[in-house]
């Protein structure tokens, strides 16, 4: 099979890093340049002395880096900035990953409502595929925009989508408590992300109706259910570098051990979700470092289940992930270059 050439957009962030180790070992990919703004004319490993084969490369500006002809774009910027300098990629007919939240919603004025600015690329926002392989993998395949999913999103979509999409399976009165690890704050200076803040520090932020992840969760969800849901989220900082653990309290009409039948029957033979048996309770050290979602569920009261997961935010919740719709994009083994 043919190789493909690759572009990274801000190679120098967590999701690039991971990136650029995944893509440099995929047996499928040329890695034709990393970007960067703040370091361009600098080699990747003044930023990562620990990036293998890549160390070496130079990274060149995301201005430079629309000169070279590549078949895959992988953008790894902020939302806003992302759509914007993805566009003269998209004119001349580049395929694109983006892991930004701008082509995630389809809806123009929600973007709005929840980023707090304009939609940078309004008219590009009916074409772009929501990134979640188990659930969108024909659309992916032709796709030439690919929003991949948030990491949160991840997490709290994988355990519920197989139940909303069930007509015989109520679920109602959805509450996602989740915890993060701390590179899923970025790289960027933040003092919630200094050491002395995070570390044996357990903290929750934007509860309420304040992450932005929630305006995502809720469009897919309802999409797979037929109808408007709505749901509580709160997520937590974890003193830990990477993993999600997602704790979703639902009401439904069904025991735990139907919704581990519905969820077996719609993952039976997909690579990275695996669906743990009842007393098999996730956790993030047993899916770091891999694309794997474990998940499962269990007793709450009488209407009550609890679902868990775990994911790994850079692998599953980002590039990983990312690589799985390249893979399946570009024809290739969906397995191909990605941890198990
Ligand atoms: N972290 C996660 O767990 C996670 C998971 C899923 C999705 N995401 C999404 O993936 C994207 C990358 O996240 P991250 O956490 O990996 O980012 P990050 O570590 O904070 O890095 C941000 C990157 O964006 C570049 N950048 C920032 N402002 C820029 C500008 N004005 N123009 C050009 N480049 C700019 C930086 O480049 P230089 O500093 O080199 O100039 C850097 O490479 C974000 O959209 C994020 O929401 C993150």
């Amino acid at each position: 099979m043919k190789s493909i050439s690759i572009g990274i957009l801000g190679a120098t962030s967590y999701t690039g890093l991971e990136l650029v180790k995944l893509l440099g070992v995929h047996p499928l990919c040329e890695l034709a340049f990393v970007s960067s703004k703040s370091y361009a004319g600098r080699p990747f490993s003044d930023v990562f002395a620990r990036a293998g084969t890549v160390e070496d490369r130079v990274l060149i500006s995301p201005q430079e880096a629309v000169s070279h002809s590549v078949e895959c774009l992988f953008s790894c910027l902020p939302h806003a900035v992302s759509a914007d300098l993805l566009l003269p990629f998209y004119k001349k007919g580049v395929r694109i990953i983006d892991l930004s939240a701008d082509f995630r919603i389809r809806d123009a004025g929600v973007y709005c409502r929840w980023y707090k600015h304009e939609h940078p690329a309004p008219q590009l926002l009916e074409q772009a595929v929501f990134g979640l392989p188990e659930v969108y993998r024909e659309h992916i395949r032709s796709a030439q925009i690919v929003a991949n999913p948030g990491c949160y999103p991840t997490s709290v979509l994988l355990p519920l989508i197989p139940l909303l999409k069930d007509v015989d399976t109520e679920v109602n009165a959805i509450i996602a408590d989740s915890k993060s690890g701390v590179s899923g704050a970025g790289r960027a200076l933040k003092l919630t992300s200094h050491f002395v803040e995070a570390n044996e520090n357990v903290k929750p932020y934007s509860i309420g109706r304040s992450h932005r992840h929630i305006c995502e969760i809720e469009q897919e969800l309802s999409l797979a259910s037929g109808s408007e849901v709505s749901i509580v989220f709160s997520p937590h900082l974890m003193p830990m570098t990477r993993g999600i653990l997602s704790t979703i309290y639902f009401q439904t009409n069904r025991s735990p051990g139907e919704c581990l039948s519905i969820a077996r029957q719609a993952y039976q033979r997909e690579p990275f979700v695996r669906v743990r048996e009842r007393g098999e309770l996730p956790a993030t050290a047993d899916v770091a470092g891999t694309n794997y979602c474990d998940l499962t569920f269990s007793d709450g009261n009488d209407a009550t289940v609890i679902a868990v997961s775990a994911i790994d935010n850079l692998v599953k919740g980002a590039a990983g992930q990312a690589v799985h719709n390249m893979n399946i994009m570009f024809d290739f083994k969906e397995t191909a270059g990605l941890p198990r």
